[in-house]
Parts: C-alpha cells; sequence; structure tokens
C-alpha cells in the first residue's frame, strides 16, 4: 500500500536520520511533553524535570533503540505489521502499554524529523512519514486484545 514516491520520501530521509539524537529527543519530549508515559519508565531514575530528562542517559539509551526498531520498519515497508508481531506482544501482555502512546510517539517523531530536517522535510515528506507513523502504530497495537 505503498507508492513508489512514498518508499522514496521515507527511505531517502531514514538514511540521513542520526538515530540516537533523534530517538534520545523524541523519547525525551515524550516524557516532557506527556508527563503521564513517565510511569513506564520508573526505572530510568531521574525524570523530575525536562533537563534531567534531556540528561538521562538511560533516556537517550532507550530511545536509541525505539527509534532502530522503527528502522527496522522502514527496511520492511511491506510487512510492518509481522516485523512488529513480537513487539506488539511485549507492549501489550507484559508492558500494558496503553496504544494511543504509540500514536503519542509517532506525532512527535514527526516533530523532531521537521526540526531537524527544517525545509528538506516537505509537505510530500511529511505526508509519506505521517502515513509512516500511522502504520507502525497500528503494527504494534495489533496484538492487543
Ligand atoms: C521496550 C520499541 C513505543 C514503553 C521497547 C523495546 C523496543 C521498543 C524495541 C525493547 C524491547 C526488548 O528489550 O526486547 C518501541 C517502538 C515504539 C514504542 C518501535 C513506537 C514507535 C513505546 C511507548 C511506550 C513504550 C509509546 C510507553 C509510553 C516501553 C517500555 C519498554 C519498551 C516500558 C521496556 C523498557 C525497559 O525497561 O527496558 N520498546 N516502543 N514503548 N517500550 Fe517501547
Amino acid at each position: 500500500h505503498w507508492s513508489a514516491e512514498e518508499k522514496q520520501l521515507i527511505t531517502n530521509i531514514w538514511s540521513k536520520v542520526n538515530v540516537a539524537d533523534c530517538g534520545a529527543e523524541a523519547l525525551a519530549r515524550l516524557l516532557i511533553v506527556y508527563p503521564w508515559t513517565q510511569r513506564f519508565f520508573s526505572s530510568f531514575g531521574n525524570l523530575s524535570s525536562p533537563t534531567a530528562i534531556n540528561g538521562n542517559p538511560l533516556v537517550r539509551a532507550h530511545g536509541k533503540k525505539v527509534l532502530t526498531s522503527f528502522g527496522d520498519a522502514v527496511k520492511n515497508l511491506d510487512n510492518i505489521k509481522k516485523c512488529f508481531a513480537q513487539l506488539s506482544k511485549l507492549h501489550c501482555d507484559k508492558l500494558h502499554v496503553d496504544p494511543e502512546n504509540f500514536r503519542l510517539l509517532g506525532d512527535i517523531l514527526i516533530i523532531v524529523l521537521a526540526s531537524h530536517f527544517g525545509k528538506d522535510f516537505t509537505p510530500a515528506c511529511q505526508s509519506a512519514w505521517e502515513k509512516m507513523v500511522r502504520v507502525v502504530a497500528h503494527a504494534l497495537a495489533h496484538e492487543y486484545h
């Protein structure tokens, strides 16, 4: 369900993404903008202020892990559901993360990409990425019951 242009826009931006930096920024923004998401990360130590969150090495490491996994979806655009079946089970059965949070993280990732790429993040590019984060959120929610 991807056009050739969408695939190209997604993989082109992805090839220039710094996964560690953007992943850290996206997770930190999630924890700052939607503070209720902090309750999943009580083992990460000090999340008491934006400064603490931005400087927290566990947030940084986990953000990188999450965005690296996003990269697996980019490499498997035609197979995202299957690619995320195990992760969906983990977030549902073990972590009990409300799928609404996947949508929030997707929205934040768009903001992070827009702020990193500036005018290169064209409306067409944004449109392809909006679809991408929607498909990923949907795949992660797929095993919920
Ligand atoms: C763990 C991916 C969204 C909460 C993980 C792991 C990955 C991952 C790859 C590590 C799994 C492992 O160790 O085997 C993703 C992706 C997301 C996403 C691709 C969306 C695009 C979220 C959201 C939350 C969340 C929105 C909560 C608000 C967690 C928690 C863990 C985890 C609590 C375990 C952390 C730990 O203690 O190590 N996720 N995740 N995830 N995720 Fe997600």
